[in-house]
């Protein structure tokens, strides 16, 4: 119900500013987010809480799939802003096993806007038919293609004008492609960053 949210804000406000005194105000001034997330809207994949990052800690733009196309106005308005504005030094696309949006566009049912906002991933299927055919189970297939279309997200961010042009004037920004694991919790470092860091490390 709303007013468990409610609720709960009031208990978590309380208890954040009895941890550490003025925190809202320091944070209400400004924020300085080293990270920008791209992920998938699901509710089970969290940025800030998967991530162990704090409030004002992650700027994040959250869609079904965690897919990036190159047109789509709201994912280039927050990217821009993260990059000439907030100046974020790592920008992250995380994918997630288990992903119902991947799941859709394996399936030839109709399902009317999502068809279409899923076209880049079955795209990928089709290019990657043949690795995907090589895995064991249906859900491991499932798997691998969440993992192709956060490589192809990962390109297509660092395609985009707004990080060619970032790169061009020196600014030291990278893109990088994760997979979260629904069962373990744990993230993986899918090794297909692009840019002047170096890729982040898995513990
Ligand atoms: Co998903």
């Amino acid at each position: 119900m709303l007013s468990d949210l409610f609720e709960n804000n009031a208990r978590w406000a309380a208890r954040r500013n009895a941890e550490e005194p003025g925190y809202f105000s320091r944070l209400a001034s400004q924020q300085a987010p080293e990270f920008f997330w791209i992920g998938c809207s699901d509710s089970r994949v969290p940025a800030n809480v998967v991530a162990g990052l704090d409030p004002g800690e992650v700027f994040v733009h959250r869609n079904v799939a965690n897919v990036v196309h190159s047109t789509d106005m709201n994912l280039l308005s927050a990217l821009e802003f993260a990059v000439d504005v907030l100046k974020v030094r790592e920008i992250v696309v995380c994918g997630h096993h288990g992903c119902g949006g991947v799941r859709a566009a394996t399936e030839g049912l109709p399902q009317g806007l999502t068809d279409h906002w899923l076209e880049p991933i079955r795209r990928l299927a089709r290019q990657f038919a043949i690795d995907l055919a090589k895995t064991a189970t249906p859900d491991e297939r499932l798997d691998r293609l969440a993992e192709f279309n956060v490589v192809e997200s990962v390109r297509r961010v660092a395609e985009t004008p707004i990080l060619q042009r970032a790169w061009g004037r020196g600014q030291a920004v990278a893109v990088h492609g994760l997979i979260y694991g629904l069962r373990d919790g744990r993230l993986r470092n899918l090794d297909c960053s692009v840019g002047t860091r170096r890729p982040v490390r898995e513990t």
